[in-house]
């Protein structure tokens, strides 16, 4: 099976469109398409994984979009644009080092071997 790295999802172009303006959504899609491309992250052999990438319809923000979520380190960024996919992807994904200031939230994802008993 393939390792994964990364799992990126965007809220770009909801059916709602309640976070942004489906323009400005779609064109940071293609931004975060191209980038992921151009720095080689889907390559199958790349040792830290392949990074995926996904549009969603709605990540229940509804505020401040285009919202990125970065799985497995649960964070959302806010006010995604553009001219910011780049940074987020070099400075978060391939060099580890979140861009605090863009950062929405925290939702730390939780091994279940990591879960106290009965939290299960
Ligand atoms: S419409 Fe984008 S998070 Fe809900």
């Amino acid at each position: 099976m393939q390792r994964i790295s990364h799992h990126l999802l965007l809220c770009a172009t909801a059916t709602q469109a309640k976070c942004c303006d489906s323009a400005l959504g779609a064109q940071t899609w293609n931004e975060l398409k191209s980038v992921v491309r151009e720095l080689n992250l889907e390559n199958t052999e790349r040792p830290e994984g392949i990074v995926l990438r996904s549009k969603a319809d709605c990540l229940r923000v509804c505020e401040r979009g285009p919202i990125l979520l970065v799985w497995p380190d649960g964070i959302w960024y806010a006010d995604v644009s553009p001219d910011r996919i780049k940074r987020i992807v070099e400075q978060h994904i391939i060099c580890q080092q979140p861009v605090e200031e863009w950062i929405l939230k925290r939702t730390p994802f939780e091994k279940i071997n990591d879960l106290p008993a009965g939290k299960i």
